[in-house]
């Protein structure tokens, strides 16, 4: 059966390895992406693998604005997701904002998949057995400061942003199993493994050229992902973290239940999640 996949940050590194490969496997994904310029080269990529099977479409998520506009054309457009991936992440060695003013690895990492999975729930609970996976990272550790969730009253710091950020979305993934858990629904978290993507970007010249030579390939890197999006052996699996295709250990903090639901009380409140607004 073909799948309506929605996969987000796969103009670069990780995602673009899993959409070639989802693609390969006869699916239909779509694809929000921010950058003009690198979704037409990643058009380019996809129409020598299926020229119709894809749906590019703009939406920058670090605007809650841009989110909930790519959620209204999804669901007046397609009658269901099978499998929604939130892939695209950031790391950002300086404080930065998002459009609305939130600090950015936070924004964009942990909010942007927070608010647009709830804003495509209907859409998934029209599919069969449909599957949310959240890319986190062995970074994870450490926890949520909900004191200063932004770094706003202490030092900013790159690593431990990203890190809160990726605790975050095992956290949000065990609440959303929760909350699923008797429709059919699952939701998993995952490490792609240490892989030589654009996200270290903003890393000195030193540490990128040792990333560079130790870290593994996107395809490697995108394994786990479409093994959660697609393998029957994962079935009925839900509010788990998997690293090589097998669920592993996350740490402590990240199975901290009161934690994961303060968490998405917190982020109900940020991404202004129930208030109306027109589409
Ligand atoms: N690489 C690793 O070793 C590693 C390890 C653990 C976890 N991860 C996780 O893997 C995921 C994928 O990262 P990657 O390593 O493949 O990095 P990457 O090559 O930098 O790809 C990140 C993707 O996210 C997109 N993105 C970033 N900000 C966006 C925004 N505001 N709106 C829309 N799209 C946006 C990027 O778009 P552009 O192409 O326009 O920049 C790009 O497509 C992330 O969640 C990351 O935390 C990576």
């Amino acid at each position: 059966m073909i799948k309506n996949i929605l996969l987000t940050g796969a103009t670069s590194g990780i995602g673009k390895a899993a959409a070639k490969k989802l693609l390969q496997e006869g699916h239909f994904l779509i694809l929000p992406y921010r950058n003009e310029e690198k979704a037409t080269a990643l058009k380019k990529e996809l129409e020598a693998i299926a020229p119709e099977r894809f749906d590019l479409q703009f939406c920058d998520l670090a605007s809650f604005e841009s989110i909930r506009a790519f959620a209204a054309y999804v669901k007046n457009t397609y009658p269901h997701i099978d499998v929604l991936i939130n892939n695209a992440g950031v790391w950002n060695q300086r404080f930065r904002e998002s459009k609305d003013g939130i600090e950015l690895t936070f924004a964009v990492n942990h909010l942007a998949p927070f608010l647009l999975t709830n804003l495509l729930l209907d859409l998934l609970r029209k599919a069969e057995r449909a599957r949310v996976v959240n890319v986190s990272s062995d970074l994870h550790q450490g926890t949520i400061d909900f004191d200063d969730i932004e770094f706003r009253k202490k030092e900013y710091n790159g690593i431990a942003a990203y890190r809160q950020s990726k605790l975050a979305n095992i956290l949000f993934t065990k609440e959303l199993a929760r909350r699923l858990q008797d429709e059919g629904i699952t939701a998993n978290a995952l490490m792609p493994g240490f892989i030589a993507t654009n996200i270290f970007q903003d890393l000195n010249f030193f540490a990128r050229l040792m990333i560079k030579i130790m870290a593994k390939s996107p395809e490697k890197g995108a394994e786990t992902i479409v093994y959660l999006a697609l393998s029957p052996e994962v079935e009925g699996i839900t509010g788990k973290y998997f690293k090589d295709k097998k669920e592993a250990i996350s740490s402590r903090q990240s199975q901290n239940i009161e934690l994961a639901k303060r968490l998405w009380a917190v982020s109900e409140q940020m991404t202004g999640l129930h208030v109306s607004v027109s589409e």
